[in-house]
């Protein structure tokens, strides 16, 4: 019999069930609706609803439900619906009919509704907590490379000089601002809807403050309207964003790092344990895990446009359409958590080739530079750019580089052009002049490193 059984003169169909049920996936939230329910029965006791000793039975029973969870010796009855059923099944086995008294003006609503924040807080803050290391590895090996130059792209075509170190801390502002996202899917959930009942509140005398604040609970606040309380999921969605918004990012670093480790750029060398090899080709070195980091991002915003769907349009109060938010988010979160570690791993194991990023170069990256050099005798940009673009095609058209143009025919273009034009076509002092705030100059990295380690503290 299910707990709901009472007005149905037949069982569920057994279609229904398997359809309905939701106890194979949410039963990983256990701990936080147990850790809920022996708070809520001192909040019982508060109001007044049961005895103190009844309480502690509860708190005993509930132990040992938990108990038999980590142990993994809980046994999954046919009927339990989900979680919330299955746990007061048990509890009920252990302790009695006083276990029946537990639900007393609490709904599963806004038991799940505070599982779901419970666990949203713990695992984001997990999230967190493993962008770190990954920053960290990104900090290390730009300080080691703030001095060599390698391309940089803009259409993946040849654009700039920059150096290396500042390729990499790109990478390490992105992920600052994911935790900042990662943080307001945490905020969003830091208040507590227990008191809520289905919809309209409770009758009991629940000390909802206590509840929230003074429990081991220990959330931020409580939630102020019951209704949005138990209907709404925004901070699962919030939490799916973020978790998109890192994948977003490592797809991003993982092309990077593909492309940049093919033979053809060798920039970079993957560590051999993070390189997979072909049962065909005995010379293939492959960069698999960087693929499943750009493939597992599809499914991370699919689970985030999924679940975003889900919500569109639902009606007042609770729909049972929100049940959807946890095989969305638990896959989002499992599939972070494994992709972590190992982007982590790659960074810190990356062996960078500054002597192919050099030989790379090619000094038609300095034609900004080539009209700054004008800019600077007095030319106005347009002009100096104009003027530029033809010496890089008179090279072209000659098959030299731009810096074994004679200074006769660069005059021919304009006669800013002096002896003093070779030194334009330095690679470092190109990367030395952007030295603002932000730029890549090794100078300017420094502090951006500085500032980054600051921020890790
Ligand atoms: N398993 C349900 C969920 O995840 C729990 C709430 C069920 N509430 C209900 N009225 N059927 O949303």
């Amino acid at each position: 019999m299910t707990l709901w059984g009472g007005r149905f003169s037949e069982p569920s169909d057994d279609d229904l069930r398997a359809l309905n049920d939701s106890l194979p996936y949410d039963k990983r939230l256990y701990r936080e609706d147990i850790r809920g329910s022996i708070v809520y029965a001192l909040a019982l006791v508060k109001a007044g609803v049961i005895t103190k000793a009844e309480a502690q039975q509860i708190e005993q029973g509930l132990e040992q439900v938990l108990a038999e969870f980590e142990a993994d010796t809980f046994a999954l009855k046919p009927e339990d619906e989900d979680i919330h059923t299955a746990v007061e099944r048990r509890l009920t086995e252990i302790i009695g009919e006083t276990g029946g008294k537990l639900h007393t003006g609490r709904s599963r609503n806004d038991q799940i509704a505070t599982d779901m924040r419970l666990w949203v807080r713990r695992e984001m803050v997990g999230i967190n907590n493993r962008l770190l290391p990954l920053q960290e590895a990104l900090v290390e090996q730009a300080a080691a490379h703030v001095e060599d130059v390698m391309p940089g792209y803009t259409h993946m075509q040849p654009a700039q000089p920059v150096t290396a170190g500042h390729w990499l801390m790109s990478y390490f502002w992105m992920l600052q601002r994911d935790r900042t996202r990662v943080d307001v899917s945490i905020i969003h959930a830091e208040e507590l809807p227990l008191g809520s009942g289905a919809l309209a509140g409770t009758p009991l005398d629940i000390d909802r403050m206590v509840l929230g604040f003074n429990s081991e609970l220990q959330f931020e606040g409580y939630t102020q309207n019951s209704l949005d309380a138990v209907s709404d999921r925004d901070f699962v969605a919030d939490s799916l964003y973020a978790l998109s918004m890192i994948g977003i990012h490592l797809s991003r670093l993982a092309e990077d790092l593909i492309i940049f480790s093919n033979p053809l750029f060798g920039f970079v060398t993957l560590d051999d344990r993070y390189s997979t090899g072909s049962s065909l080709m005995p010379q293939k070195r492959n960069p698999d895990p960087m693929e499943l980091m750009r493939g597992k991002t599809g499914r991370l915003i699919g689970n985030l446009t999924g679940f975003l769907t889900t919500l569109k349009g639902l009606p007042t109060g609770y729909n049972k359409d929100l049940q959807e938010d946890k095989e969305a988010l638990f896959d989002s979160v499992d599939t972070m958590n494994k992709l972590l570690p190992v982007i982590t791993a790659i960074i810190r194991t990356l062996r960078l080739n500054p002597d192919r990023m050099r030989a790379a170069l090619d000094e038609n990256m300095l034609a900004t530079d080539l009209a700054d050099y004008l800019v600077k005798k007095g030319m106005p940009f347009r002009q100096a750019h104009h003027v530029s673009g033809r010496a890089v095609r008179l090279a072209g058209e000659r098959g030299v580089k731009l810096s074994q143009l004679p200074l006769a025919d660069l005059r021919e273009l304009s006669d800013l052009f002096d002896s003093d034009t070779s030194a334009v076509f330095d690679f470092d002092a190109s990367v030395a002049r952007r030295r603002a705030i932000g730029g890549t100059a090794p100078d300017a990295v420094r502090e951006q490193i500085e500032e980054a380690r600051r921020l890790l503290e």
